[in-house]
């Protein structure tokens, strides 16, 4: 089974699992061009558009290609983007809100360029994009987003149509959006990177990255490689850097679920206007369409009860829908900046050979493919039309500012509430087989899990990112930091950044 960032296998995984390539021999000590940190859209991207180029490229992953969000998105490519444009235009400006516009779509032609050019299998299909609106307050804010569609230059109309069996008072549409199989995309990205001599190593995870000599150091357990150019394409910055305290961590939930009735699968991509709100769109498997449902969002570690959102969800679909069967259930994480736009470039004026891209909010899939275009002009020209706009050192606007206050007071609060929450050993007694809680045991906080078969796992809560107290998640099975985002599995291996290291274990045959 494909590998990923929890426990739940998405419908992509489940259909068409990666299989990478077969890379070229890499040694511990070798100079690359470009090392491109993170196997998902991102990074096989821009590794891809560099090594095209005539750069030598080397994917660093620290698990398997495509383990984090790349497997678990639905597969929405819009330009009508998660953030309403009237929230960009009232953040950032018009100019900017036209210029975020432009790219998108820039984002959309990629793909498809790569699709026609390299005649890639994966679904691609141009569709219209539907949102609608079911009461009144939410009909004025569907007038507020069409407004702000068409200020920043996208066509969209009013419709009575929206492509799916759901009761609605009010709806528009837009074009040329799209929507695919990101697996098998990237899949023959890959392939085309590998066939044009890239190189990729899998299951290493990076330790630093230095200056030395000129050149940038990336050290690792096993390796010990130089690179002129380094892209961390791992979804959130890994280690501690002010971007982390400008990044709100969320996670999101999807069901592929099969219709009784083969009619009521929509072409389109449709959303409501709910918050948080739905998400739809149609797929495919070997018997037929499947409808692909998301949302039930919510901020990482701060669900007592994740597996509940999937209820949510499946409430939802069966309103609106007659269902026959739920394919697949699974969920998956991505970032919010405090300005509504991502950080795509350099890392940092110190840092300039450093690139970063992060905080795509729900739409990786366009802001991953942007990045690679930004990034691999930024390292081959020196610039990019988009540079300034998404440059990870822009100054953030008050409306930013105050969102940057939220997320960190909520941090602050996580830090010293947790630490030193007591929990007795009667919870530990009392944790049912699948189970995991944070408890006190001997006056330490531990982190257990009790598995399917009673064996009990113990690890330090303490998250190694900037020290906040883990939280269990029992949809994924896994140990979510509430505070930027980091995750560990059962046994404390990381899942996601941004921290570096895993949790402890603790032996509890020794603490007796
Ligand atoms: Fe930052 Fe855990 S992710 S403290």
């Amino acid at each position: 089974m494909m590998k990923r960032d929890g426990n739940l296998k998405s419908f992509w995984q489940d259909k068409t699992p990666l299989q990478p390539p077969i890379s070229k021999t890499i040694y511990s000590k070798m100079h690359f061009d470009a090392i491109v940190i993170g196997g998902g859209i991102t990074g096989v991207t821009t590794a891809l558009m560099l090594q095209l180029a005539g750069k030598k490229c080397l994917i660093l992953e620290a698990n398997k290609i495509g383990f984090g969000t790349t497997a678990g998105t639905s597969a929405h490519l819009n330009s009508v983007l998660d953030t309403p444009y009237s929230d960009i235009i009232d953040k950032c400006g018009i100019e900017v809100a036209k210029k975020v516009a432009e790219s998108a779509l820039e984002a959309i032609q990629l793909i498809k360029r790569f699709v026609e050019e390299y005649q890639i299998e994966c679904e691609f299909k141009e569709v219209k994009g539907y949102m609608y609106a079911t009461d009144g307050q939410e009909e004025k804010e569907l007038d507020k987003i069409y407004q702000s569609i068409k200020k920043v230059g996208l066509p969209t109309s009013y419709t009575s149509n929206i492509d799916a069996p759901i009761e609605f008072t009010k709806a528009i549409y837009f074009d040329q959006q799209a929507r695919f199989n990101p697996l098998q995309y990237i899949q023959c990205l890959l392939d085309i990177y590998i066939r044009n001599g890239g190189r990729i190593l899998e299951n290493e995870p990076m330790q630093n990255v230095e200056e030395e000599e000129g050149n940038l150091k990336v050290v690792g357990q096993n390796f010990n490689f130089t690179a002129a150019r380094v892209v961390h394409a791992t979804h959130t910055y890994t280690g501690i850097n002010k971007l982390n305290f400008k990044l709100g961590p969320y996670r999101s939930y999807v069901l592929a679920v099969k219709l009784q009735n083969s009619s009521d699968y929509p072409d389109g991509l449709i959303y409501d206007m709910q918050n948080p709100f739905h998400y739809l769109r149609k797929a495919s498997d070997d018997s037929g369409d499947v409808l692909i449902v998301g949302g039930a969002d919510h901020k990482t570690g701060q669900e007592e009860n994740p597996h509940y959102r999937f209820k949510d969800l499946e409430a939802y679909v069966r309103k609106h829908f007659a269902v026959k069967s739920i394919r697949n259930t699974w969920s998956s994480q991505y970032y919010e900046s405090t300005d509504a736009l991502p950080y795509i470039g350099a890392l940092s004026k110190e840092n300039p050979k450093e690139f970063v891209a992060t905080g795509f909010s729900g739409n990786g899939l366009i802001f991953g493919t942007l990045s690679a275009k930004i990034i691999s002009d930024l390292i081959l020209t020196g610039e990019s039309p988009y540079s300034d706009i998404y440059a990870p050192l822009r100054n953030s606007p008050i409306t930013g500012f105050k969102a940057f206050v939220n997320e960190n007071a909520n941090v602050v609060k996580r830090l010293i509430g947790d630490r030193f929450k007591k929990e007795t050993m009667a919870e530990l007694a009392a944790l049912s087989r699948g189970e995991g809680k944070v408890v006190s045991y001997e006056e330490e906080n531990l982190a257990i899990y009790k598995d399917e078969s009673g064996k009990v796992y113990a690890l330090d809560p303490v998250c190694k990112h900037a020290g906040c107290i883990v939280q269990w998640n029992n949809a994924e099975k896994s140990w979510d930091c509430p505070c930027h985002g980091a995750r560990y599995s059962i046994d404390g291996l990381m899942l996601n950044g941004p921290a570096r290291s895993p949790l402890d274990q603790i032996d509890l045959t020794e603490n007796k």
